[in-house]
Parts: structure tokens; sequence; C-alpha cells
């Protein structure tokens, strides 16, 4: 009984394993360091201003595929462009998950 339990748990472990990639894990620590350099332009209330769009409580993984998309141009904006580009993924990780961590406004 106890044998078929762990067995399950251990399947599970594996399939998660196998069918996902690795969740995105950004430290929150640097992401929140890193945001000064962001919160000039976005508000990190999530306030919308002066046509700059709020970015705060997204999923992770969506944020960094924005950002990537600034990177290589998918996106054209010229100062997300310019700010992507000086990020690197590690940084990047790092701020979608300070970002996503903030609540979303009421
Ligand atoms: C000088 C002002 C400015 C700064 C600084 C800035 N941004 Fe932006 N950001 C913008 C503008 C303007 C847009 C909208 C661009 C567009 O239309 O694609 C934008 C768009 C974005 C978007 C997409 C938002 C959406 O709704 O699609 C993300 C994500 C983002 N910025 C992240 C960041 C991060 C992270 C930083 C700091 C590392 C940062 N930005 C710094 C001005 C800025």
């Amino acid at each position: 009984m106890r044998y078929g339990l762990l067995l399950l748990v251990a399947t599970f472990a594996l399939a998660a394993n196998a069918n996902s990639p690795a969740p995105i894990k950004g430290d929150r620590e640097l992401g929140e360091y890193l945001s000064s350099m962001c919160v000039a332009c976005h508000q990190l209330s999530g306030k919308v201003t002066a046509g700059i769009p709020a970015i705060i409580a997204w999923p992770e993984d969506q944020f960094v595929a924005v950002m990537h998309a600034y990177k290589d141009g998918t996106r054209d904006n010229e100062t997300m462009r310019t700010i992507s580009h000086r990020l690197s993924q590690e940084e990047i990780e790092a701020l979608a998950a300070f970002f996503g961590s903030q609540p979303a406004p009421k």
C-alpha cells in the first residue's frame, strides 16, 4: 500500500519533469534592485501614465517573453529595445519575478 503511493508520487514527479520546461525562478531581490531603472516610467502601483503600460502582476513567463520580443525586434519600440538589450536572461527573469509579485491594482 505504502509502496504503491510512493510509486504514484514518483511517477507524477517524473511526468511533470518530462512534460514542462523548468519553471522560471527569477531572483526577486535582484529584480527589486534592478527595477529602479524601470519605475521611472512604469508605475509600481500599476497605474498607466503618459501611455506607459503597467507591467506588474504578470505571469513570469509572459513577462520574459515580452522582454525577449523587444530584444529580438519582434516588438518595435526604441526605448524598450535599448533597455532590454542591456539585460541578461538572469536579470530579465529576476525582473519578471519582482514585477510579477506586485499585487494588481483593484
Ligand atoms: C523611458 C521610459 C521607460 C523605461 C525606463 C522602461 N520602460 Fe518599459 N516601456 C516603456 C514604453 C513607452 C512601453 C510601451 C512600448 C510599446 O508600445 O511597445 C514599454 C513597454 C514595456 C513592456 C510591455 C508592456 C505591455 O503592456 O505590453 C514591458 C514588459 C516593459 N516595458 C518592461 C520594462 C522593464 C522591465 C524596464 C526596466 C528594466 C522598463 N520597461 C523600463 C517605457 C519605459
